[in-house]
């Protein structure tokens, strides 16, 4: 993405959909969540890459109970609106997932292909357990039917980027999320 001038940057982010302030105290309370379903169980937390990377590391340090984590990045191809069901995995945790209760931890769920592809294939390695949390969730651009656990909110129909979300790989660094528009 090219700009030509950094007005031109700021321009194209628009209102804050979700605030420093209300991100800060939805992953507390998600962190809380954690160790009280846990409760002393060692967990490995699968950070999906790269969007969730700030998402992972505000999250694990509200985690007491022992961690492990581990980082997946993937890419889907489709035919048409139609899943072929083919993920490709450009990088894979190294972990023996088969000895783990795993906690998924992705930015954002939109059609929920990338997902719906994911927690397929983690389940063939025979985690113990499994759950996914998403920081967002945009259920009404919904293809692939899919479900997290755990949506820290709910955001309508719109592009955003911010804390970890991209436009062609800028504003990751954004502390909020915001309406990122043309
Ligand atoms: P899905 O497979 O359609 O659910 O796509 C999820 C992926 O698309 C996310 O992990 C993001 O990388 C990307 N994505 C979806 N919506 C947005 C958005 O509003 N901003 C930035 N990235 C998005
Ligand atoms: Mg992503």
């Amino acid at each position: 993405m090219e700009f030509e001038s950094i007005d031109e940057y700021k321009r194209k982010i628009r209102h804050i959909i979700v605030s420093e302030k209300e991100i800060k105290s939805a992953v507390k309370k998600a962190g809380k969540m954690i160790n009280s379903i846990y409760d002393g169980i060692p967990i490995l937390l699968v950070s999906i890459l790269k969007g969730s990377f700030i998402f992972l590391s505000d999250l694990c340090r509200e985690i007491k109970v022992p961690c492990e984590i581990g980082f997946m990045a993937a890419k889907s191809y489709y035919e048409g609106t139609e899943s072929s069901g083919i993920v490709k995995i450009t990088m894979d945790i190294k972990q023996d997932i088969s000895k783990y209760h795993v906690i998924i931890i992705e930015d954002i769920i939109d059609t929920g292909r990338t997902l719906n592809d994911i927690t397929k294939l983690i389940k063939k390695s025979n985690p113990v357990s499994l759950r996914v949390i998403t920081l967002l969730d945009k259920p009404g651009r919904r293809i692939v039917d899919f479900k997290a656990d755990y949506s820290l909110f709910e955001i309508p129909d719109l592009f955003v980027v911010g804390y970890g979300l991209d436009c062609g790989e800028y504003y990751r660094n954004l502390p909020y999320i915001a309406e990122f528009s043309e």
